[in-house]
């Protein structure tokens, strides 16, 4: 059975900055409440030219140099985003033709924040059954097109940005494994409605709404389970593992992960202060970081992990 290896990253955050700050005058809230509650200071947010295809090509074209592969070596691109550029064709799609791709299968994973694990999972299955050599994998979000500007509990929470990996047929062990999970049960909690029926239903847009404190309570107790999952089926010791690269959507979930896995805040990868909640677009750009600034290194064990709306929530352990 092969493996599949992650040999490049890169990221994308747009140009522009909004902090806490700049919420204030048009809506009520602070700065403080904001950090406090949630850790976040400010977020990345793309000018009107830009969308989650035009930040995926930036991105990926970063994870391709630093692999030193180029765009036709790809044989398959899976982008997760719950904000694309159409409805369909698939955001993958238009990526595939910004990098010039030839004739490779290129989708969409649609499992909000946990967008990509789940397209890190199944690129990792192409790979073993011998379906795919070099895949990219993506989580792209421009959350800014999907939030209600006059809605506090949400449009503070979330930034925009890409985050992109290439993943490759390998001798040597890199994904040690993923879990996939969801429960529908749970779709009232956080989603958006169906842009196109809505307008014309009700005349009105669609935007992301979320019951926060219901979230929070399930995400806590979700990852708290998932670690210990992903480390039973390795037959690992909370130890073995050198990074967590959560998902960032509050500082206070991604704290009580690193209390689980007994792991000081000094192994985490934390990027929430400065980007925000990006959505699938999280976990890569964390990883990203930390392998352009030299913690993450060669051999190193890496546990992500993400929880977002359906429920859906996953994890991959992954040797560097
Ligand atoms: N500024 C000031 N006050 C606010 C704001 C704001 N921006 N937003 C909400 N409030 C108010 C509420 O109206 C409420 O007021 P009330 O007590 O008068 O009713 C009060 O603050 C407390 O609200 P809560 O929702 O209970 O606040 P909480 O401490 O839970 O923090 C937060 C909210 C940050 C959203 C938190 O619940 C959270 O992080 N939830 C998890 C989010 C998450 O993990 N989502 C999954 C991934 S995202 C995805 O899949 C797309």
């Amino acid at each position: 059975m092969l493996n599949a290896k992650i040999t490049g990253t890169g990221s994308y955050l747009p140009e522009k900055i909004v902090s806490n700050k700049d919420f204030e005058s048009f809506l009520d809230t602070s700065d403080e409440w904001i950090f406090a509650r949630t850790g976040i200071k400010q977020r990345h947010v793309i000018a009107d030219n830009e969308t989650s295809s035009s930040m995926a090509e930036i991105a990926a074209t970063r994870a391709m140099q630093a692999a030193g592969v180029v765009a036709n070596d790809i044989d398959l691109i899976i982008v997760a985003t719950s904000s694309p550029d159409r409805v369909f064709p698939s955001t993958a799609c238009l990526l595939q033709a910004r990098l010039k791709i030839n004739d490779c299968a290129a989708f969409d994973v649609q499992a909000a924040c946990s967008g990509f694990i789940y397209a890190l999972g199944i690129a990792h299955q192409f790979i073993k059954a011998g379906g795919a050599k070099k895949a990219l994998v993506i989580g792209s979000e421009a959350n800014s097109r999907i939030l209600d500007y006059s809605d506090r509990s949400t449009c503070v929470i979330f930034g925009d940005g890409s985050g992109a990996v290439v993943l490759e047929a390998s001798e040597e062990v890199g994904i040690l494994s993923t879990h996939l999970h969801s429960d529908g049960e749970y779709q009232d909690l956080l989603y958006i409605n169906n842009p196109i029926k809505d307008q014309k239903q009700h005349g009105e847009q669609a935007f992301m709404r979320m019951q926060g404190n219901d979230v929070y309570k399930v995400a806590v107790k979700t990852l708290g389970r998932i670690v210990d999952e992903t480390l039973e089926s390795n037959g690992l010791r909370k130890s073995d593992v050198d990074w967590l690269i959560p998902h960032q959507a509050n500082i206070r979930i991604i704290s009580s992960v690193a209390k689980r896995l007994e792991m000081p805040m000094s192994k985490v990868v934390v990027t929430i202060e400065n980007q925000g909640n990006t959505s699938s677009a999280s976990v890569p750009l964390a990883l990203d970081l930390a392998v352009r600034d030299g913690r993450i290194k060669k051999g190193e064990i890496v546990l992500m992990e993400a929880f977002g709306g359906g429920f859906v929530w996953g994890s991959a352990l992954v040797k560097m």
